[in-house]
């Protein structure tokens, strides 16, 4: 795909609904003793896998994404391995589910996430009694023979909301009391999800605690992905003749921290909250705005972790130096991110710093454009074309299809708005 500058960013847009809480909601609900009805799920390829999984697993959907009628799954065990394609949260989370579940599961995924880290949800769930092996120790494929439970304490030591939800899942269905202690606080969809399911959980600061519970069925609509329409966000922000409203999209605070961070950069963003339950929601304005660099600490990173990336391109155009450090856990997503964001954006006339645990940016630099590459990986996808519409010569990003993984209909939104 090819992305050439546009002379205006204008318009109201709709973007995809939350892939996190798509994937809670399939799992949950499908683990509830009722009929749950949600509205607003995300259909891209990543929550197309737990749709699918919990299928094999006996899953009782009715309706389509955008209204779906979710009642309790027998969870038999299914004669076929299962696939979690590029899914890191389909993987873990699932790895929570299945531990509580009678069975041999067999969970594998593509080449991507085959590299990536499993041995943090292997250990604590483990320790609660499920029996699990995985090439070499840590890697899918993996199996789970699941069954019953204890609880257990946990103290992770990095901050993760899928190992911490994958804990909480198998929490509920362990005998006793089970609780998790992160580092930072990372983003709360499974503790909101699992009160509005009248499950037995207290939140103390970091510290999360579950006991053994019955889920109830829930009736409620997933707001937009924050983490698609950052992207638009910030291609308005930094376009010359930008402007962009997004209604409907979730304003979970462990997912604002960009917003913030964006805000305190000296970006024109306007925010509505309305406090709805489960998860709050709103409208967000974003204008054309100058930027001033900022230093990232690593306490800010598990509130904007996805959204890092994007903060590199808002650095390049921010007169001064941006940094983010304290952010190792992005060479373990869909890419090593810091590794492409780092190499693409030099393809492309920026220069950028890499380090070890992040990146530094002096600004305000011109892109002038080039080639570049996705890693099949949708963020990265998604960056490069919003670098594209910002450049002076256009970028051509090569497996641009990636986008599909979170956000179906980017570039008919980018079309929609680009003028
Ligand atoms: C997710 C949590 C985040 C994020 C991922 C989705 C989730 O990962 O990067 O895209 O749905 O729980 P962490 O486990 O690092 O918090």
């Amino acid at each position: 795909m090819r992305l050439l500058p546009s002379k205006k960013v204008v318009g109201e847009i709709v973007v995809p609904p939350d892939k996190s809480i798509s994937h809670r909601a399939l799992m949950m609900c499908s683990m509830s003793s009722g009929v749950s009805i949600v509205h607003n799920l995300l259909e891209s390829e990543d929550t197309l896998r737990t749709f699918r999984m919990i299928c094999e697993l006996g899953g009782d959907f009715r309706g389509g994404f955008d209204r779906m009628e979710i009642s309790s799954a027998s969870w038999r065990e299914s004669s076929r391995p299962l696939d979690c394609g590029n899914s890191g949260t389909t993987a873990r989370l699932m790895a929570g589910v299945l531990s509580g579940k009678r069975g041999f599961h067999v969970l594998f995924g593509d080449d991507s996430l085959s590299g990536r880290p499993m041995k943090r949800v292997v250990t604590p769930l483990r320790e609660m009694g499920a029996s699990i092996s995985a090439r070499q120790d840590s890697l899918l494929p993996m199996c789970i023979s699941g069954g019953e439970l204890r609880g257990c304490e946990h103290s992770l030591s990095v901050a993760s909301a899928q190992v911490k939800s994958a804990i909480l899942l198998a929490g509920i269905q362990a005998e006793g009391t089970t609780a998790v202690t992160e580092p930072h606080c990372s983003r709360d969809h499974t503790e909101r999800l699992l009160r509005s399911m009248g499950a037995k959980i207290s939140v103390i600061e970091k510290r999360v605690e579950v006991e053994k519970s019955e889920l109830l069925p829930v009736r409620f609509s997933i707001p937009g992905d924050i983490s698609s329409a950052a992207f638009l966000i910030v291609l308005a922000i930094l376009h010359e003749n930008g402007k962009v409203t997004i209604r409907n999209v979730g304003l979970n605070q462990g997912r604002t921290g960009f917003l913030r961070l964006l805000m305190s950069m000296g970006a024109d963003i306007e925010l509505e909250i309305e406090e709805s339950l489960p998860e709050p929601v709103g409208t967000i304005v974003a204008k054309t705005s100058r930027l001033k660099g900022v230093d990232v600490g690593s306490d800010l990173i598990p509130s904007m972790i996805d959204e890092l990336p994007l903060i590199a391109l808002a650095g390049a155009f921010a007169e001064g130096t941006t940094t983010v450090r304290g952010a190792k856990e992005l060479r373990k997503k869909e890419s090593d991110r810091i590794s492409v964001t780092v190499q693409n954006f030099k393809r492309i006339g920026v220069e950028i710093l890499e380090y070890e645990d992040g990146f530094s940016v002096e600004g305000p630099q011109r892109i002038t454009g080039g080639k570049v590459d996705s890693y099949g990986d949708h963020r990265i996808a998604m960056l490069f074309s919003i670098a594209g519409l910002l450049s002076s010569e256009g970028v051509e990003v090569g497996d641009s299809k990636a986008v599909d993984v979170s956000f179906p209909g980017f570039f008919e939104t980018l079309e929609e708005v680009c003028q």
